[in-house]
């Protein structure tokens, strides 16, 4: 568990100022406990409210998320299913050990090769178009299918992380499902399973309600159909410990199925990312320069939105603290910017911050989800190391890593 103790902070069994010593930032470090803990947390919770009344269910890991190989090894130990978003996410799992039937892909725009490796692995999909549809069928794809529909609206905590409603590139317009429905049957591939992401950072379950009614509707009208994929979005909040209320939702979604299935017997899928693996993470850098502009202080460490997006992209705010002066006095308000030839380099504006130094270690709470799996290689600079910590165990997970090109600095 990452815990803060007075001034320190442990993450695991480990003080964060030890790990400093033996590490070089910028890194990324996971506690492989918190994920453990969410997972069963969740999985917990659908058993309760879903498998004691009848219901199964499954989780597809959302691996866009975090597809780091401790964490993926650890969430298919311990029984989870996968949502890919690529060939390459798929592989990972498959790679780590995963069944193809236990990995389901969603995207946009796969192109005729991306569907070649669907079919060849017989991996499961949720069809984005009529495209991806027919060249599933030429390609003698054998399996059930599952049709992605965008319900004409959407949710999520930025325009940007938006997936349904109108002008979105995603998924399935509800007047073309019937069509869509037949002529897949007539050709062989029923579909089986009915599916919908509206976006994500969600923390109001009745978005997911009303997305899991429409996806009801759909499923009493075809035979066929015995799967229900409310994808993921299920979020968390980056100012404090506040989480999705999914006891909540799971009560209520519960009444709803019952009330709307009859005899009708269906699977629940949902694809968590964030909700299992953003706590589990922590950026860690130094600053490397402490400047003024105008009244204000920048503060630049050696970091930046290659390594970090989600500040620039949605303008998200994480939680900062700054190792060993966990309980100083906020004296400053200040901007932290990256390393990068880029004014947009920011990874947090106006923020309280104790007096800081040249190597003083910055962290980013709740960085666990869309870290590193968003991260690239801009300048040059490679990715950072990613560290795993479980209990009383640390490893260095990833190394540092650049395409081709080595340096040894
Ligand atoms: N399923 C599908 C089909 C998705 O597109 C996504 C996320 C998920 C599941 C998982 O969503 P989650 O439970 O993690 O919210 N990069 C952004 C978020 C965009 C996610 C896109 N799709 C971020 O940094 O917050």
């Amino acid at each position: 568990m990452i815990r803060i103790f007075g001034d320190k902070i442990f993450v695991g069994e480990f003080d964060l100022e030890k790990i400093v010593e033996n590490y070089d930032t910028p890194f990324y470090i996971y506690d492989l406990e918190v994920v453990e803990r969410r997972f069963i947390g969740l999985t917990e919770m659908l058993r309760n409210y879903y498998e004691n009344n009848g219901i199964s269910f499954k989780i597809l890991y959302a691996l866009k998320a975090n597809s780091n190989p401790d964490i993926v090894s650890l969430l298919r130990i311990l029984g989870s299913g996968f949502d890919a978003a690529s060939p390459w996410e798929a592989e990972t799992a498959i790679e780590l050990g995963a069944r193809s039937d236990d990995i389901y892909i969603t995207a946009p725009g796969l192109s005729k090769k991306d569907l070649m490796y669907v079919v060849d692995k017989n991996i499961n999909i949720n069809i984005d178009s009529m495209t991806q549809l027919n060249r599933l069928i030429e390609l003698g794809y054998k399996k059930t299918i599952g049709v992605r529909i965008n319900p004409g609206f959407g949710a999520g905590f930025h325009r940007y992380a938006t997936t349904g409603g109108e002008y979105v590139k995603f998924g399935i317009n509800l007047n073309e499902l019937d069509e869509i429905i037949r002529y897949a049957y007539r050709k062989d591939v029923p579909v089986s399973r009915i599916h919908s992401h509206v976006g994500s950072g969600i923390m109001d379950p009745d978005i997911h309600l009303r997305v899991l009614e429409r996806l009801l509707n759909i499923s009493i009208k075809y035979e066929d159909i015995n799967e229900i994929d409310l994808g993921g979005g299920f979020g968390i909040s980056y100012d404090d410990d506040r989480d999705y209320p999914f006891e909540d939702f799971l009560k209520k979604s519960l009444a709803l199925i019952k009330r709307s299935l009859g005899d009708k017997e269906i699977r629940i899928l949902i694809e968590p990312g964030r909700y299992i693996v953003a706590r589990s993470g922590l950026l860690v850098a130094r600053v490397t320069d402490v400047k003024k502009a105008g009244d204000k202080t920048i503060i630049l460490i050696d970091t930046g939105f290659n390594h970090f997006m989600r500040p620039v992209l949605y303008g998200a705010r994480h939680r900062v603290l700054v190792l060993r002066k966990i309980n100083w006095e906020k004296k400053i308000r200040a901007d932290i910017y990256g390393n990068l030839c880029e004014s947009t380099d920011f990874l947090g504006l106006n923020i309280d911050l104790p007096k800081i130094d040249v190597d003083d270690i910055i962290i980013f709470m709740d960085t666990g989800a869309y870290g590193y799996s968003m991260a690239s290689t801009y300048n040059l600079r490679p990715l950072p190391l990613e560290i795993i910590v479980y209990k009383d165990k640390i490893k260095l997970s990833r190394e540092r890593f650049l395409p081709k090109i080595k340096i040894n600095i």
